[in-house]
């Protein structure tokens, strides 16, 4: 029998720390007005000393699941993005599982940085299309407050600390008005690995290093793959810009965001936006976005969702869903 995966809750957690850019205009050669301009933010949640990325995980996942009407103890999958891990191994995934109470099934994390969620809502996709499994949760988390630099104000400004989750449920395509993930898209250009890496890890260093990006280059090549990854999605699925309900992208920078939407013919009012809020959370940047938008009312069933990210590899993807 044919399977597809339908949305079936959705959660989220932010740090209680919020850290703003008048404070960090206190530490470095910064300015509230330059990172809003630049970026679209104004302020990041910092994780607590003793918190970390299981624990947002964890938390995100219990409120997906608790959207969702289950329990750890109903899930067959669980797929975790992060570049954050709690430990170099095991995965995140295993500690998040045990937390949930999921004796059963599979959890491991998947790891292409801010384009983690589409990657890991992919794998998920096609364990539930193939039979493989009949319930998943997929969660994005990440702690970057750890591997940031901050003392270069080229980085530490842009990212902040949270988790977001989905739940999905295999469903037959022919029945519940075709609520379900129409398809995922995925890219890599790994000749880009340098642009945007951290210059640690087991097999380099002894450390786990610190994060090191060249913005500039990272943010024009952004633009040209999340605008041809886009298009590819709604290409593949006979679409245009114009059926699509709500865009909810990666939160990396507002200037990124507005001109995917301006290539879609989407009005700001239909783009999901948090990045003043949350700054770049990495993988958990979308599934923050869709809980924001889900609770406030704005996303309803039935609704075409438009989801895209890019992140380091360079790795880059995008999602279509109906709600
Ligand atoms: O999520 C993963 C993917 N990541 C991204 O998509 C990020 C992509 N890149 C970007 O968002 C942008 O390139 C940045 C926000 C990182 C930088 O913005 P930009 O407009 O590309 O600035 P720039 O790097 O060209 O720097 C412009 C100036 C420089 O000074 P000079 O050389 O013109 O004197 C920087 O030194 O701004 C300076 N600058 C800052 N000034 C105040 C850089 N960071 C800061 C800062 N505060 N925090």
């Amino acid at each position: 029998m044919k399977l597809r995966s339908q949305v079936a809750g959705c959660g989220a957690y932010l740090p209680e720390r919020i850290l703003t850019n008048r404070e960090l205009a206190e530490r470095l050669d910064t300015s509230d007005e330059w990172i809003r301009q630049r970026t679209g933010i104004g302020e990041r949640r910092v994780a607590a000393s003793g918190e970390l990325t299981s624990d947002l995980a964890f938390r995100a996942a219990e409120r997906a699941l608790s959207t969702a009407g289950m329990s750890g103890s109903d899930l067959d999958l669980l797929v975790l993005a992060t570049a954050t891990p709690d430990n170099t191994f095991p995965a995140t995934a295993a500690k998040v599982q045990a937390r949930l109470g999921m004796t059963g099934g599979a959890a491991f994390d998947v790891q292409a940085v801010c384009a983690g969620f589409i990657f890991a809502l992919a794998v998920a996709d096609n364990a539930l299309r193939l039979g493989q499994a009949r319930s998943a949760l997929v969660i994005g988390a990440e702690t970057f407050s750890r591997i940031l630099d901050w003392h270069d104000r080229s980085t530490c400004v842009l990212f902040g600390d949270g988790a977001g989750a989905l739940v999905l449920k295999a469903v037959s395509p022919t029945t519940r008005g075709g609520r379900y993930i129409l398809s995922n898209h995925l890219h890599s250009d790994g000749r880009q690995y340098d642009i945007l890496y951290v210059d640690g890890g087991p097999s380099s260093t002894c450390s786990s290093g610190l994060l090191r990006m060249e913005g500039r280059e990272v943010f024009r090549q952004a633009v040209q793959h999340l605008s041809d990854v886009v298009d590819e999605a709604l290409r593949a699925n006979e679409l245009t810009g114009a059926d699509i309900d709500w865009l909810v992208p990666h939160q990396a920078n507002s200037r990124i965001i507005d001109s995917i939407g301006r290539r879609l013919g989407l009005p700001p009012e239909k783009i999901v936006m948090t990045i003043e809020r949350h700054a770049n959370t990495s993988a958990a940047s979308i599934p923050l976005a869709l809980e924001l938008a889900v609770s406030d009312g704005r996303i309803k069933a039935g609704d075409l969702v438009l989801m895209e990210a890019l992140g380091g590899g360079l790795s880059w993807g995008a999602s279509l869903v109906r709600w």
